[in-house]
C-alpha cells in the first residue's frame, strides 16, 4: 500500500551529492534531471529557484529520449538546439548530457555545462574523458534506482499478501501457523511494519483534503481515540495507518482488525485473545489483538459491524484499559490507543439499538471525515496522473497523460468506489492502453456500466421498508452488475447500499438461493 509516487527523497540527496561531486573534480557546473524532466540537483546558476523547469526539447530531453550522450559545442548552432523550448532565454554556452539508465532504460540525465567560454573551453577539451567520468557517476545512480524499485516491488507484493489474507478471511478460511513459524514472524512484520504509510502518502491538491489531512496531522500527537469516518475507498485507513506513523506510538505495532469481516465467535477471540482450552479446539493459548497492540494502535475496521456483546466488552477495555482473555480470570494491563473506522451511519444505528451510544462517545472523541471524490473533483485528475506514473513503473509502460475526452470522462464520472476505484480504473487503462496517452473510448469503455447508472434515477440507499424491498433490490443490484469482477461487484453494492461486507455476505447467503 505504500507506494512512493513522490519523488523519492534518497535518490533525490544521493543525485545532490553526485552533482557536487563532479562538479568538484570538473569545475563546471552540473544539472541532474529525472525522468518527469524535473531538475532534482543542481549545482552553480540552476540553484537559483527561478531556473525552476528543463525547456521541452532540449538537449536534456533528447538525451532522456533517445537514451544517447549528448554534446552541444557551441548553443544555438546545433540542430537539437533549434527545437529548444528555451532557445531564446538560454544562458548556457555548451553542455554535455549523459543518461542515466536503468533496466536498459533511460531514466534521467546528468548534464555538465558550461556558462562562460572558460567552462565552454575546459569542456570541449575534455569531453571523452568528463563523459567517461559522468557515466560511471551516472551508475551509481543506476544502483540506487534498482534498490528503491526493488524495496517498492516489495511494497506491492506485500500489499498483494495482505489482500490475499484479507479475501481468504473474508471467505471464512482460516490459515493456522504456528507462532514461532518463520513464514508467520515474516508476515507479520511485512503486513504490519513495513506499511509505513505516512501523511505524504495521502496524495491531494485539493483545500478540502488538504484540511483533513492538517486536521488528522494535529492530532495524531495526541492520545484520543479518533473515528474516521468516509465512504468505501476514500482512504480510511490510509489515514489510520498515517495517524499512527505520525504518532508517539509509530514504532510500536500498529495492528487493524476487520470487524464486518470476521464471524463473531472468532472476533471475540481474535480481539481479546483465549487459554488453552477455552474452548473446543483452542490447542494452545493465543494473545488477542489488544495484547498484541500493546504500547502501539490498534484499528478496529467497520466498527458499525461489532456485533452488541463486543460492543459491551470492548467499552470495559476502554474504560478499565485491561483485557481478560477467554477462558481464564487473570486480567493483563493494556495500553493502546483506538482508531476506528466505518462508512455506516452510526447514529442511526444507535437509534435502531444496533450500537451503544456509551461505547459512541468514548470512540468519537476525535471525529475525522473523509470526503467522497465527488466532493473534492479537482484531485480526480491529480491523482489519475500520479497513479499513471505509478502502474507505469509496475507494467513497464510510458503513458505520458490522458487524452481530453478521457479527462472529461473522468471529471464528470460520479466516482461511488471513490479513491479506490479512480485507482482501479487507471489500473485498467495502463494495462490496456497502446498509445501514449489514456483514450476515452477506453475509460469510457470501463465506466460503460456506471455510465448507464447516472443516466438512471440514483438508486435509494435508505433502507428498505420490508423484507421483500431488500431482497429485490440486492437482487436487482447482483444482476446489474453481474459483469463486473467479484471484487467491484461487492464494493459498488456496499457503496450503494451503504452496508459492510460482512451485511453483503449475509445478504447474498440469504436471498441467493
Ligand atoms: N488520498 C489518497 N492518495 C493515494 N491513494 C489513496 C488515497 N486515498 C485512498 N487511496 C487508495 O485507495 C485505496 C483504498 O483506500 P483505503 O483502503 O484506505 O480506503 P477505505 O476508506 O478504508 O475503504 P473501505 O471502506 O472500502 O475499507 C487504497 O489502495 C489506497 O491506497
Ligand atoms: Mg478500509
Amino acid at each position: 500500500m505504500n507506494r512512493s509516487y513522490k519523488k523519492n527523497q534518497e535518490f533525490i540527496e544521493l543525485s545532490q551529492k553526485i552533482a557536487e561531486a563532479i562538479e568538484s573534480v570538473t569545475k563546471i557546473d552540473v544539472t541532474i534531471m529525472d525522468a518527469e524532466r524535473d531538475r532534482i540537483a543542481a549545482t552553480g546558476k540552476y540553484l537559483e529557484p527561478t531556473y525552476g523547469n528543463i525547456g521541452e526539447k532540449s538537449a536534456f530531453d533528447y538525451c532522456l529520449n533517445t537514451g544517447e550522450v549528448c554534446v552541444i559545442e557551441e548553443v544555438g548552432e546545433s540542430e537539437i538546439c533549434k527545437e529548444c523550448s528555451s532557445l531564446e532565454n538560454c544562458i548556457e554556452k555548451a553542455e554535455v548530457c549523459v543518461p542515466i539508465f536503468w533496466n536498459g532504460q533511460p531514466i534521467g540525465v546528468i548534464g555538465l555545462i558550461a556558462f562562460d567560454d572558460r567552462q565552454k573551453k575546459t569542456i570541449l577539451d575534455n569531453v571523452e574523458v568528463y563523459v567517461n567520468f559522468v557515466q560511471k557517476m551516472a551508475s551509481l545512480l543506476e544502483a540506487k534506482y534498482g534498490e528503491l524499485m526493488a524495496i517498492e516491488e516489495n511494497k506491492r507484493l506485500t500489499q498483494k499478501m495482505r489482500s490475499l489474507i484479507n479475501s481468504v478471511k473474508r471467505q471464512n478460511y482460516l490459515i493456522m501457523l504456528d507462532d514461532d513459524d518463520e513464514f508467520k514472524q515474516e508476515l507479520l512484520k511485512d503486513t504490519n511494519e513495513s506499511c509505513e504509510i505516512t501523511f505524504n502518502d495521502i496524495l491531494s491538491l485539493s483545500q478540502t483534503m488538504q484540511e483533513v489531512k492538517d486536521m488528522a496531522k494535529k492530532v495524531a500527537m495526541t492520545e484520543s481515540s479518533i473515528l474516521i469516518r468516509g465512504e468505501s475507498g476514500t482512504g480510511k485507513e490510509l489515514f489510520a495507518r498515517a495517524i499512527h506513523n505520525a504518532s508517539r506510538r509509530s514504532k510500536k505495532p500498529f495492528v487493524a482488525i476487520n470487524c464486518g469481516a470476521i464471524p463473531e465467535e472468532l472476533l471475540e477471540s481474535e480481539l481479546f485473545g483465549y487459554e488453552k482450552g477455552a474452548f473446543t479446539g483452542a490447542n494452545i493459548s493465543k494473545p488477542g489483538k489488544f495484547e498484541i497492540a500493546n504500547g502501539g494502535t490498534i484499528f478496529l475496521d467497520e466498527i458499525a459491524d461489532l456485533p452488541l456483546k463486543l460492543q459491551v466488552k470492548l467499552l470495559r477495555v476502554i474504560q478499565e484499559k485491561e483485557i481478560c482473555r477467554l477462558g481464564s480470570n487473570v486480567t493483563r494491563k493494556i495500553d493502546v490507543r483506538i482508531l476506528s473506522a466505518t462508512n455506516a451511519n452510526l447514529e442511526e444505528r444507535i437509534k435502531l439499538n444496533l450500537f451503544r451510544e456509551d461505547l459512541y462517545y468514548r470512540l468519537n472523541i476525535i471525529p475525522i471525515v473523509i470526503p467522497p471524490l465527488r466532493e473534492h473533483k479537482e484531485d480526480i485528475l491529480y491523482l489519475a496522473n500520479r497513479f499513471i506514473q505509478y502502474f507505469n513503473i509496475q507494467f513497464q509502460k510510458n503513458i505520458k497523460g490522458i487524452s481530453k475526452e478521457a479527462s472529461e470522462l473522468l471529471l464528470t464520472y460520479k466516482w461511488p468506489g471513490n479513491i479506490r476505484e479512480l485507482e482501479n480504473v487507471i489500473e485498467f487503462a495502463v494495462c490496456l492502453e497502446t498509445k501514449d496517452e489514456i483514450s476515452g473510448e477506453l475509460i469510457r469503455r470501463r465506466l460503460e456500466k456506471s455510465y448507464e447508472l447516472i443516466k438512471n434515477e440514483p438508486i435509494a440507499i435508505n433502507r428498505p421498508e420490508s423484507r421483500d424491498r431488500e431482497r429485490e433490490q440486492f437482487l436487482n443490484l447482483l444482476d446489474k452488475y453481474r459483469d463486473l469482477t467479484h471484487k467491484e461487484k461487492v464494493e459498488r453494492i456496499c457503496s450503494e447500499l451503504n452496508i459492510s461486507r460482512a451485511t453483503y455476505y449475509r445478504r447474498q447467503k440469504k436471498y441467493r438461493q
